[in-house]
């Protein structure tokens, strides 16, 4: 993990070794920024709701130097590509990482930051398009790099909402707060509860009888892929009918009284949303109690309302789902993040790892004719510089 002195150390030193081949001397800071895995509160974040995030050890990090001019330049060690930008003129019209690293430049403009040039070397661990929030580390990693080349000192909220902004605005993807709030504000050893309206936070220690698996189908899904924008919608017009500010203002009654004024898609998004929002809490209490089995009925329940009610699941990820459910070491699982491909997530027994992964790696391999990627993540700091 990143926060071990030594991992830390090699990371810093393969940091540097491509900055000095990149420009010429050493670097001067460090960031980290990690992905997250989203224990409960799925599609709830952009109706204003609650969430269960952790960040983890799996992230990005960037090695850079302040410039004195209005440039960015920034080579991704991973892509093998450099990116150049001029603060002051912008290019819409670029595509992949270097989308996001123009997109934070021109957020942070927006909200009148005065920012600074740069040059760096980027690299990261975390698979795109999993569902781990890949985009998310890399837009607050940016976001934290114009902050210290800039001596701006952004809050871990402001830059969550520099991020956010950076996603929506720019790069065109609706996304809600949840992922970039908790890469800015996570815990080791700690699940984060987010209420999305007032960007409040809790801590909510992860209990030792849980290892959190990662269930990677194969499969990937493309976020700006145009069913996330819908059910954002759907969400509002339920909202609209139901004549709540958001969907995190409606109760189960109030969706019941009204549900004449519903369609049934409409009506089956919004009972989503609202049915998890109270799994969020009551997920959120089983974890203080150390209630186990409580906490993973909790995580099926979500599954199935994802897939059910949200449709927003995969085959691939009910099949994978459903054999980690029958694993006798499994307290729960769902499908995890946006939804349509990616990953799904497992809690289990820690003492019995090896031969989960085993035994769901085999009959997901054979069920789904993919190969699948079954792995353990742990809970990590927030962005920081390191
Ligand atoms: C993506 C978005 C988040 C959230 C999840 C679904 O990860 O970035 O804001 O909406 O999907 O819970």
């Amino acid at each position: 993990m990143i926060w071990n002195p030594a991992k830390a150390e090699i990371i810093k030193d393969d940091l540097n070794q491509q900055f000095q081949k990149q420009f010429t001397g050493v670097a001067d800071l460090f960031i980290q920024a990690p992905g997250r895995i989203n224990l409960i509160g799925e599609h709830t974040d952009y109706s204003q709701g609650y969430v269960l995030p952790a960040a983890i050890d799996l992230g990005i990090r960037v090695a850079l130097r302040p410039r004195h001019d209005s440039l960015v330049v920034v080579y991704s060690a991973d892509f093998r590509q450099t990116a150049e930008l001029d603060i002051q003129n912008l290019d819409r019209g670029k595509a992949g990482w270097e989308r996001y690293l123009q997109g934070v430049a021109w957020a942070l403009g927006q909200e009148k930051y005065p920012i600074r040039g740069w040059e760096g070397v980027l690299m990261g661990d975390i698979p795109v398009g999993a569902g781990l929030s890949s985009s998310a580390a890399l837009v607050v990693a940016f976001a934290r790099a114009f902050s210290l080349a800039s001596d701006l000192k952004l809050t871990p909220v402001e830059t969550a909402l520099i991020g956010q902004k950076a996603e929506n605005d720019w790069v065109g993807v609706n996304v809600g707060i949840m992922d970039q709030l908790i890469s800015a504000v996570g815990k080791q050893g700690q699940a984060v509860k987010i209420d999305c309206r007032s960007l409040e936070y809790t801590y909510i220690p992860v209990p030792e009888q849980i290892s959190i698996m990662v269930l990677d189908t194969g499969t990937r899904r493309e976020l700006s892929h145009s069913a996330y924008n819908t059910r954002r919608n759907e969400c509002e017009r339920a909202s609209h009918l139901l004549g709540v500010p958001a969907l995190r203002d409606a109760a189960s009654h109030l969706l019941e009284d009204h549900s004449g004024q519903l369609d049934p898609v409409l009506r089956k998004r919004a009972r989503h949303v609202i049915s998890e929002n109270e799994r969020v809490h009551a997920l959120g209490k089983a974890l203080r109690a150390g209630q186990m089995q409580v906490a993973g009925e909790l995580i099926n329940q979500s599954h199935t309302s994802l897939r059910d009610d949200f449709e927003v699941s995969s085959p691939e990820l009910n099949t994978i789902v459903e054999i980690a459910q029958e694993h006798s070491a499994c307290w729960g699982a769902r499908m995890a993040g946006a939804g349509f491909g990616g990953c799904a997530l497992a809690l289990i027994d820690p003492a019995r790892i090896q031969d989960f992964s085993q035994e769901v790696h085999q009959r997901y391999r054979i069920k789904a004719g993919i190969q699948p990627a079954i792995y353990e993540v742990k809970t990590a700091a927030g962005a920081a510089e390191f």
